[in-house]
């Protein structure tokens, strides 16, 4: 291997980093961490660091870091067909199989998978199959999309405009004029101190009615909603926002969009966060735990409802133009089946429940007293840590303070990654579904000393 010096040379040379500051990176003011290896919830670094990685890459490596049986998996289609194209009916055994079990795993109604890349490229394509479905049934102003402010949907034109985090909008000259964002279901953030979990509820709903009826429910075509708010802030919804959010959609004829590429294939403690809390999408989005991140693929999961019309529109208009020439791609699609098939033999799901339970208890028990912890919340392995100046009066530090980096900073310096969250003092948690007690148990410790070396 090449010596540290000239990579780190070459990183700063050469290597444009997805969010990061640029200027201080080429510099050589920011940290560079040159990671060399990984195995269950551990990663290494040149350095010779290791490091239990619980946010699990960027909450994508489900099953854990080395497991041989999805690398042989991947190695095996490479020699026997590394592509072929999905164009014109095309196919290889990996993505029908795959399109196969992740039907077999998802929510009722729901006809059709479409094979991508990422989560971003997911979105685009239910963006414009939700267009597409509307012009198909004569309504060409049915187009707006509603998102929610803290949303995140992605990076790209049609998905950063989804996503509702001033940092991916910001000189950018986004969101776009089809996009339009909504309140947050975040009830520790709520307008009014005294409002009730009910209360808050019923004002996420009487939002939403307000802004359809200002935009005119003719012109809105979907609301496209993560089943518990990922890098907003790690946010479990209110008990009934997803039933009183539904019900308003139902009336107003908005299709429904989940964006599932976090809560995808066990993350809650259920097979999808739509069965876990009663969602009924017309789309899916899945990503990241659909490969545990060994190969990039992503998907839309089209129900019965928009399919038909789907089906119906290229009979009118002949083949849909849309694709990628990596769709479907078969090593993508051998990660994915060997990846679900693994979930299932290791009790994965399961494992996030009764661990996320355990984790997310030990991590309350641990810090929920703290003067500066003003809520700890989660569901299944997520869990978010959330900094403030004063409890009582919540009251949240300047972000120039920078506590939620420093915690992170703090905790790594432990050996233990957690995940500084974008907007707000969060520091969030989503490890591998393989964690242990011990594993929970060595995270929740660490966290203590870090909080308590920053804050006190
Ligand atoms: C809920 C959600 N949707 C979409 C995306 C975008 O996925 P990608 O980064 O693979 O484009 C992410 C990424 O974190 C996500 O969390």
């Amino acid at each position: 291997m090449l010596t540290n010096d000239v990579l780190d040379r070459w990183d700063r040379e050469n290597f444009f980093h997805p969010s990061t500051h640029l200027a201080q990176h080429a510099r050589g003011e920011t940290p560079n961490r040159i990671v060399t290896g990984g195995k269950g919830v551990f990663i290494e670094d040149r350095d010779g660091n290791r490091l239990l990685d619980a946010f699990a890459g960027l909450y994508c490596v489900n099953v854990g870091y080395g497991r041989s049986e999805i690398a042989e998996a991947i190695a095996a289609q490479a020699k026997e067909l590394a592509y072929y194209h999905a164009y014109v009916g095309h196919g290889t055994e990996a993505s029908i199989t795959l399109a196969k079990m992740v039907l077999e795993r998802a929510p009722k109604n729901m006809s059709k998978v479409y094979f991508g890349l990422g989560g971003s490229d997911a979105n685009e394509t239910n963006v414009k199959l939700v267009w597409y479905y509307n012009n198909i049934l004569g309504r060409p102003r049915k187009k707006k999309i509603i998102s929610r402010w803290r949303g995140y949907h992605g990076s790209g034109l049609v998905t950063g405009s989804l996503t509702g985090l001033a940092t991916f909008h910001n000189k950018f000259d986004l969101p776009l004029s089809q996009v339009i964002h909504t309140e947050a279901p975040y009830y520790y953030r709520r307008p009014e101190l005294g409002m009730s979990e009910a209360d808050f509820v019923a004002f996420c709903a009487d939002e939403l009615e307000k802004l359809i009826a200002r935009e005119g429910a003719d012109t809105i075509a979907a609301f496209i909603g993560e089943p518990v708010l990922g890098t907003g802030g790690i946010v479990p919804p209110p008990s009934g926002y997803w039933a009183a959010i539904q019900k308003v959609l139902k009336e107003h004829d908005i299709l429904l969009i989940a964006d599932e590429v976090v809560t995808g294939f066990g993350r809650l403690g259920s097979m999808f966060g739509s069965d876990h809390y009663g969602i009924e999408p017309d789309i899916i989005t899945i990503a990241k735990g659909l490969t545990s991140a060994y190969a990039p693929l992503s998907g839309s999961i089209v129900g019965d409802k928009v399919w038909k019309v789907l089906e119906q529109g290229t009979d009118e208009n002949g083949p849909i133009g849309h694709g990628w020439t990596y769709s479907a791609h078969p090593i993508g699609a051998a990660a994915g089946v060997a990846n679900l098939k693994l979930i299932d033999e290791l009790g994965l799901v399961e494992n996030a429940r009764e661990t996320g339970a355990y984790f997310n208890h030990a991590m309350k028990d641990a810090l929920g007293g703290h003067a500066h912890v003003g809520e700890i919340r989660g569901e299944g392995l997520l869990c978010a840590v959330e900094f403030v100046q004063e409890r009582g009066t919540r009251t949240f530090f300047e972000s120039d303070r920078k506590v939620g980096p420093s915690v992170a900073a703090a905790l790594a310096r432990r050996g233990v990654i957690g995940r500084a969250m974008p907007q707000g003092d969060i520091l969030g948690f989503a490890p591998p579904l393989c964690l242990t007690r011990a594993e929970a148990d060595e995270v929740v410790g660490k966290t203590v000393e870090a909080v308590v070396e920053v804050l006190g």
